[in-house]
């Protein structure tokens, strides 16, 4: 079965992301029987723009690891992004994970979930501009879960506890649309 892949969109010193990436996965794999695997991209050291070539002209890759991360993009069903929401933004190591690659995004459904002190609302519309620039297909809903001020000055954050039911039912309902999400 091919895989729907969780991507991080922090590599922060100090990050959330890891345990609300787990918790989101958990709900995932609750919800429906997809296969999921977890995308850390501090597992992925890109380089920051560190191909020559222009992704979308499809003429190949320079580096091993582009190439790598293009064979872990390219088989998987869907993709759902966890990430924070940096000055209104999303991090830029995910939008240089994303342009990393092209065509290997076109076709696949994706899912953005976002976080932060004020939700994630702001960034979740920029990264769904970039989504549809690259040919996904993203969900009309876009979770965003607010974190608590304790948490996003460094208090212990359990997001079992700290996010509300509402939150989690409207991961729920995404996690089950998102596979009627393909636009081809
Ligand atoms: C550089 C930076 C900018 C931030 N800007 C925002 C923001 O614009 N809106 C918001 O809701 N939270 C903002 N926050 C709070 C983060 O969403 C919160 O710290 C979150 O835990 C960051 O995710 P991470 O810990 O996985 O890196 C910001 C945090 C950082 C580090």
């Amino acid at each position: 079965m091919a895989k729907t892949l969780l991507i991080m969109g922090s590599v922060r010193a100090g990050r959330r992301c890891p345990q609300i990436a787990a918790w989101v996965l958990g709900i995932a794999r609750a919800a429906s029987d997809a296969d999921y695997e977890l995308v850390d991209l501090a597992d992925w050291p890109l380089g920051m723009d560190s191909e020559p070539g222009i992704p979308a002209f499809g003429k190949g890759y320079a580096r091993e690891l582009t190439c790598a991360w293009s064979e872990k993009i390219k088989p998987a069903s869907a993709i759902i992004f966890v990430t924070p929401q940096y000055n209104w933004g999303y991090p830029a190591v995910l939008k240089n994970a994303i342009d990393h690659l092209f065509h290997e995004w076109k076709g696949k459904p994706a899912l953005i979930i976002t976080y932060g002190g004020h939700g994630g609302g702001k960034c979740a519309a920029q990264l769904r501009q970039v989504v549809e620039q690259v040919g996904m297909t993203p969900l009309a809903t876009m979770p965003a879960l607010t974190l608590p001020r304790a948490a996003v000055e460094g208090a212990p954050h359990d997001p079992a506890k700290d996010f509300t039911e509402e939150e989690v039912d409207m991961i729920k309902q995404a996690i089950i649309e998102l596979p009627s999400a393909r636009n081809c």
